[in-house]
């Protein structure tokens, strides 16, 4: 038995295919096209490890997407590929739709065919995850109860549209074909192999090489936080036990404003690696112009993963926090080889310069 996990270099993708592994021996098969979101060095402590094996490539490569499941026969696909920043969809949609809407229909073409041509008990116990995103419920007011499952889906970015559009197809696809379906919409995940695009990684890096903090706005938008792990163990509870067909709201109850996060980081920095001159890194906070279409709030109700699998996250936010930072600080040459580009080279040494 194996599972197919596609995007399994990047932030999220990474950490479940490391705690996949920790936790048991059943291989995985890794499908990653390795944009500038992918790196392979968070995956070096499986270097030489046979139960994982990385593949390079597209899930909008029907082909290759088909000659994988052929020949590895994995129980399970998990799907994390996706262009997953909204400030570059803004700049350029373009990809997103390619990957997140294309990618994801030629995905689950392969995966149909794949599982269509299964014999029983493989064919019934096979499972499809497709993980998303709060963000394709658009924003919400102050006072707004929080998201539940049933949340109109009204995306309000390039990104959040395009995942929206696969959460569809993913949909469709059970309720048309009878594919065997599960798809979780999760909130901010924060935690260690973050990319410094994303606003907590990057205000660690920026505090500690004295760069600004850049908060859009008022810095009062909020965002509900779950550790990285925790998003993890949720998925593969839902593999394990999820309804076919269902979808489930992963989160961390853990609303904070923007400035909360830049507060709680900035002062964690002070204890555990203070600035040489002894000011507090709030100073290097900045204003800068909105994100436009930015949406006020997010906050997840992820009642129904408690209520039906028993799924709570193990880390508050405080925990959680603090072992990132803590992270971060103790893997400064991670920090230093994504900042100088020094991950992409394994690229180039493999493919060539085009590549
Ligand atoms: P990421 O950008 O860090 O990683 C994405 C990975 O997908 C990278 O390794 C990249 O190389 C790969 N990839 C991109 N296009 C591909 C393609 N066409 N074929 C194969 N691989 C491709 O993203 P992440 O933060 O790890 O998010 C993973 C998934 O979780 C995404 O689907 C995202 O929408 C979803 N999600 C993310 C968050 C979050 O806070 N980061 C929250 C909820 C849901
Ligand atoms: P981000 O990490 O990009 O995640 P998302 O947009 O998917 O929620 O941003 C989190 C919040 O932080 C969001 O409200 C935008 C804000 N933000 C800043 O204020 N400054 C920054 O430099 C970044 C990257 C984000």
């Amino acid at each position: 038995m194996s599972i197919l996990v596609t995007g399994g270099a990047g932030f999220i993708g990474s950490n479940f295919v490391l705690d996949w592994l920790g936790a048991c021996d059943e291989p995985v098969i890794n499908l990653d096209k390795l944009t500038y979101a992918g790196n392979l060095e968070n995956l070096a402590s499986l270097h030489g490890d046979s139960r994982h094996l990385f593949v390079h490539g597209d899930i909008g490569d029907f082909a290759q997407v088909a000659r994988l499941l052929a020949e590895h026969q994995p129980r399970a696909v998990i799907n994390f590929a996706a262009e997953s920043h909204v400030d570059r969809s803004i700049h350029g949609p373009g990809e997103f739709i390619a990957t997140n809407i294309v990618g994801s229909f030629q995905l689950l073409e392969a995966v149909r065919a794949y599982w269509g041509a299964l014999a029983e008990p493989a064919k019934a116990a096979f499972r499809l995850l497709h993980v998303s995103t709060d963000e394709v419920y658009g924003s919400l007011g102050k006072d707004d109860a929080a998201f539940t499952e049933q949340h109109r889906v009204e995306p309000n970015s390039p990104y959040s549209a395009s995942k929206a559009a696969s959460d569809h197809l993913v949909r469709a696809y059970h309720h048309t074909y009878g594919l065997p379906v599960l798809t979780t919409n999760c909130s901010n995940n924060y935690g260690p192999y973050h990319f410094p695009e994303k606003l907590i990684p990057l205000l660690i890096v920026n505090c500690l090489a004295g760069k600004p903090l850049p908060v859009y706005g008022d810095g009062q938008q909020v965002r509900d936080w779950l550790y990285v792990k925790d998003h993890c163990s949720a998925i593969r509870r839902v593999l394990a036990a999820g309804r076919v067909g269902e979808t489930y709201n992963v989160g961390g109850w853990n609303e904070k404003t923007n400035l909360e996060i830049v507060d709680t980081v900035c002062a964690l920095l002070d204890e555990l690696q203070p600035r040489a001159d002894g000011v507090p890194y709030r100073a290097q906070i900045t204003y800068v112009t909105d994100r436009p279409g930015h949406d006020r709030r997010y906050a997840i109700d992820a009642h129904k993963l408690e209520r039906e699998l028993g799924w709570r996250p193990a880390e508050t936010f405080e925990t959680g926090i603090r072992k990132t930072v803590a992270w971060y600080l103790a893997n400064q040459p991670w920090v230093a080889n994504v900042l100088s580009g020094g991950y992409r080279e394994w690229l180039a040494k493999q493919y060539g310069e085009t590549a």
